[in-house]
């Protein structure tokens, strides 16, 4: 099983490609590659990641072949009842603009080295009592390695907290090493770092950027982020996305004074930024923090977000973050896929580390191995009819 369908190549045209599976016509831009008609590619976020010899394309298609049509009727019959309520609602408009498919990303945190003092975050300096680690570069070679070679990860985020260790110099070896061995979507989400960093990460292959606003509303920024500027990360993801980095971004639910209006123009500001993904997910309090005593929303309000997300900018893939997964773990992965959301993350972070990366306490999905979670979404996607494929727009 893989988490991308191989597309065959019907038509190119300077860097736009337009390929074929069973029937379906998708495009993609192709910057890295020698590409002929009839080459099978792997596209993830509008970009080929990957070319993949006819053989192995044609036995991937193989297995996929039923399975395909199959998912489609149970999504479509799910999302086609007469909506009774706004999370239905909400998943009739992700099946409309999204069809069955479901965006999987592997992440791999390198490190949890922190030097932002985030009031809501464990990984500030002030939490002494946090074990700190830092990923040498072969080590997420090797983790990319695994990820994408022996897992078939298709789209990685590369996360730390702000770790000035990670240079311009070892960011770029890093990124130009997966290119050569682990083609993947390469999505850095490394904090704020020089524009000039940025651009020569992109230039290196890096083509997607996770960097959340964290709030829209500048009071309740200037308190949780002292010292920081809500204006100066904005300016920062704008120019990530001219530079032509996919931009995934967002908020957190429930920071101390945010109201629903502050949610609302949270929403609308992913969306100006031109975010293809949403990323927000509810504040969990970590005892080590200013905000230990902080309360953390109720799953339901983060799912009626979800669905107002969708409603208002139905176009947007919108992920289920491992925070909402955390408020409920068995059922919060499904109801958010159910209440509009169409994109996951599975981590693979090596087990040494991931339980330390601990932004907050207990995440979901950290003490089971990446193969196990693997099977059990792909099941939990199957019973709900989602095809863990994305071939751009
Ligand atoms: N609860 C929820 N989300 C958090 N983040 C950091 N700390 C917390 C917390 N206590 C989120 C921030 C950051 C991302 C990596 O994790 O939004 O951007």
């Amino acid at each position: 099983m893989c988490y991308a369908i191989p597309g065959k190549i019907l038509e190119i045209k300077d860097n736009n490609i337009t390929v074929d599976y069973f029937g379906e016509k998708r495009k993609a831009r192709n910057e890295f590659f020698a590409l002929s008609l009839g080459d099978y590619i792997y596209a993830q976020g509008g970009f080929v990641v990957q070319k993949v010899s006819e053989a192995e394309a044609l036995s991937i298609l193989e297995t996929w072949k039923e399975l395909f049509f199959k998912l489609q009727e149970i999504d479509e019959k799910l999302a086609s009842k007469k909506p009774t309520d706004l999370y239905e609602s909400a998943n009739a408009l992700r099946q409309k603009y999204h069809g069955n498919s479901c965006c999987i990303h592997g992440i791999i945190e390198f490190s949890n080295y922190c030097t932002s003092s985030c009031l809501y975050c464990g990984l500030r300096p002030d939490n002494k009592k946090l074990t700190r680690y830092r990923m040498s570069i072969n080590e997420i070679l090797a983790a990319t390695d695994y990820a994408v070679n022996k897992l078939n990860f298709k789209a990685l985020v590369f996360q730390s907290g702000e770790d000035a260790w990670y240079s311009e110099e070892r960011l770029l070896e890093i990124v130009n090493k997966i290119r050569e061995k682990s083609p993947c979507l390469i999505t850095l989400s490394i904090g704020e770092r020089p524009f000039a960093t940025y651009e020569k990460l992109y230039d290196a292959g890096a083509r997607s950027a996770l960097l959340r606003f964290e709030t829209s509303n500048p009071k309740i920024y200037s308190q949780v982020k002292p010292g920081h500027s809500l204006e100066s990360r904005i300016d920062l993801i704008k120019r990530l996305r001219q530079k032509g980095y996919i931009i995934m971004s967002g908020f957190i639910l429930g920071l101390p004074g945010q109201t629903k209006e502050d949610v609302l123009n949270d929403i609308k500001l992913t969306h100006s930024l031109g975010a293809e993904m949403f990323s927000f997910g509810p504040f969990i309090p970590h005892p080590e923090t200013p905000l230990a005593a902080h309360p953390r929303p109720a799953l339901e309000s983060v799912l009626n977000t979800i669905a107002e997300a969708r409603m208002s900018v139905p176009q947007a893939r919108i992920l289920v973050t491992t925070a909402l997964e955390t408020l409920d773990k068995d059922n919060a992965l499904r109801l958010g896929l159910m209440a509009g959301a169409n994109s996951l993350m599975i981590n693979v972070t090596p087990e040494k580390y991931r339980r330390l990366y601990e932004i907050y306490p207990d995440r979901a999905g950290i003490d089971t191995p990446p193969e196990k979670r693997i099977n059990s979404i792909l099941q939990l996607l199957q019973s709900i009819g989602r095809a863990p494929t994305d071939l751009g727009a």
